[in-house]
């Protein structure tokens, strides 16, 4: 590099450097409407703290109203803990319980629609008067679990931007498209978005929930929630489809951005959902949550709010989850999990693979000729410690003489409202009586139909299948897995399951168990699911990438 280059590089780097120490960052409004969100607000606020942005850039301006639940207590007892921080907090709450022409707290009544769209106006007016440069409406069912979100946002530079926020199930806070009526439409591009197939900035009719506006910028002075306001307003009296049209008729763009998942959002209720429900969904957004990161935060003001569920077995006479002493990961995602389920589970050291020795294995005599079908290799340790700690459950099964167990690994994630599923299932297991085995989570290995069992909703009889995630097993079926002596002709447990209810296709191995009048069925939807799949980053399996039993490696001189 040239002399002369090389010092305007400099410059340069001296330049920007002066720019980004001697600016300061935009003023930002969070504006936050708030109604019976107790249950949600210790970690909306949580989340909210931790979101990486200075504080005394930060105006707050809260509202709550019509409230039946404690949500104004929680706001003015963080209003009071973290006030000091922010550049200001104006809030107004509200001691009314309800709208009189309305049927119940969820019921969307013409005067409840009236306020909303009057108080986002006023929030956005409010953003105006104080010259704040950006404003974030924002929900208080919205979890931002990535704290850059506002910074990697602003630097997107549009007048109005949305992080993508996911739920259980296909809700989230964008459209794809929009009906004539304009309502709600879904578009060829929405799930590719929403589960970020496709991934970038896209321009979309309608973001809704967490909406960033650089109020900065020229054209979103014509922006508003009003439908009054609006030149030519033909759409429905609602704040956002009026703030969407408003956007449209000044010709700037509504955008979501999914370069991550920025967050979670609950499906809000409707006038048939009870408030009950809300307190279901925000626990399977905590599991959701769960899977891919840290239980959700609480400032520790709300701990004395934060209730969990007493525990109890839900009807098994046991709940087991083996779990390999050292992935500790795994059993600490799984005890929080237990824990916001009420689950009474007790945990079982899996047999290590990796701690195996020739003596442990001494008695136990493989399947003459077992090839994994994909690979082509014979068992690995870690198949064989996996097999054993199943084993060593069914023998405690049948030595307690439990009636009804439930058996799960610890890599599983847990379908929405498992709980309820879980006691249809079993109400529905009772009616039938005759079983031994039910899959509550598998990798279905044939495409042929598997029908429903008469008389059921939700079990069907079971077919060739991988993986041992759960299942229930009644003492019954404990005696039929023991009896078959799988010790004496070892293959993988997820082989030797099918084998015993008949639906293995190899017929060499099938002969080594004559007796394969195992009962299985499999639950419909499936209660449990894989955390990570083959492949996909973050995937350990800790039976496929131990040592395999037959081919040359240091274990070799142990057997
Ligand atoms: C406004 O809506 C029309 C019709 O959906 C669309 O074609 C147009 O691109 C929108 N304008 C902006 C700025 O998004
Ligand atoms: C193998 O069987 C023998 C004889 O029954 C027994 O003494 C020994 O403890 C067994 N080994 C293991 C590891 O179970």
């Amino acid at each position: 590099m040239s002399k002369v280059a090389f010092f305007f590089v400099m410059l340069v780097n001296l330049y920007t450097v002066t720019l980004s120490s001697q600016i300061k960052p935009p003023t930002l409004v969070i504006a936050v409407l708030i109604r019976n969100k107790a249950h949600t607000l210790p970690y909306f606020l949580t989340l909210l703290e931790k979101i990486n942005y200075p504080k005394d850039r930060i105006s707050l301006w809260l509202r709550s109203d019509h409230n039946i639940d404690n949500s104004i207590e929680l706001l003015k007892l963080w209003v009071e803990d973290v006030h000091d921080q922010y550049h200001s907090i104006k809030t107004n709450f509200v001691e009314d319980k309800s709208y009189s022409d309305e049927t119940g707290p969820t019921h969307w009544s013409s005067s409840r629609y009236d306020n909303v769209i009057s108080l986002r106006e006023e929030a956005l007016n409010y953003a105006r008067t104080i010259w704040a440069d950006y404003l974030l409406a924002i929900d208080a069912d919205v979890f931002l679990t990535d704290s850059n979100v506002l910074q990697e946002l602003m630097l997107k530079d549009f007048v109005i931007v949305a992080p993508l926020l996911q739920s259980v199930g296909l809700y989230s806070n964008f459209w794809g498209a929009m009906t004539n009526e304009y309502y709600y439409e879904r578009s060829e591009n929405y799930e590719p978005i929403l589960y970020r197939k496709d991934k970038g900035c896209f321009n979309v009719p309608m973001v809704h929930s967490c909406v960033l506006i650089n109020l900065q910028k020229l054209p979103s002075d014509h922006l508003s929630y009003v439908p009054q306001k609006i030149k030519n307003y033909d759409g429905p009296r609602d704040d956002i489809i009026a703030f969407s049209l408003s956007a449209n008729k000044s010709g700037v763009t509504l955008n979501l951005c999914n370069e991550k998942v920025y967050g979670f959002i609950m499906v809000p209720l409707d006038d048939s959902d009870h408030l009950e429900y809300d307190s279901l969904q925000l626990l399977n957004l905590k599991l959701e949550v769960l899977v891919e990161q840290e239980p959700l935060p609480v400032n520790a003001i709300f701990q004395p709010f934060i209730t969990l569920p007493p525990k109890d077995s839900l009807g098994f006479d046991k709940i087991y989850m083996i779990n390999l002493l050292r992935r500790s990961d795994r059993r600490l995602r799984m005890n929080f999990c237990f824990d916001e389920l009420g689950l009474e589970v007790t945990t079982v050291d899996a047999v290590d693979g990796k701690l195996l020795s020739g003596k442990d294995i001494e008695n136990i005599t493989f399947l003459p000729n077992y090839a994994d079908p994909y690979h082509k290799r014979a068992m690995t340790l870690g198949e064989v410690g996996c097999f054993l700690s199943h084993y060593n459950i069914w023998k405690e099964v049948v030595q307690n003489g439990y009636e009804i167990v439930f058996v799960m690994e610890d890599d599983v994630r847990f379908e929405p409202f498992f709980r309820a599923k879980v006691e249809r299932v079993m109400e529905e297991l009772a009616v039938i009586g005759d079983w031994d085995l039910v899959y509550f989570g598998r990798k279905r290995l044939q495409e042929k139909d598997e029908p429903l069992i008469a008389g059921t909703e939700m079990l069907v009889k079971v077919g060739y299948s991988y993986w041992t995630l759960g299942y229930v097993l009644s003492l019954r079926g404990a005696h039929k897995l023991l009896a078959a002596q799988p010790l004496s002709n070892l293959l993988p447990v997820d082989e030797y399951l099918p084998i015993l209810f008949d639906k293995h296709p190899n017929d060499q191995w099938k002969k080594y168990f004559p007796n394969r009048n195992l009962i299985a069925f499999s639950s419909t939807p499936l209660l449990l699911y894989p955390t990570h799949y083959t492949g996909e980053d973050g995937y350990i399996s800790d039976t496929e990438d131990s040592r395999v039993i037959n081919e040359p490696s240091p274990v070799r001189s142990d057997l």
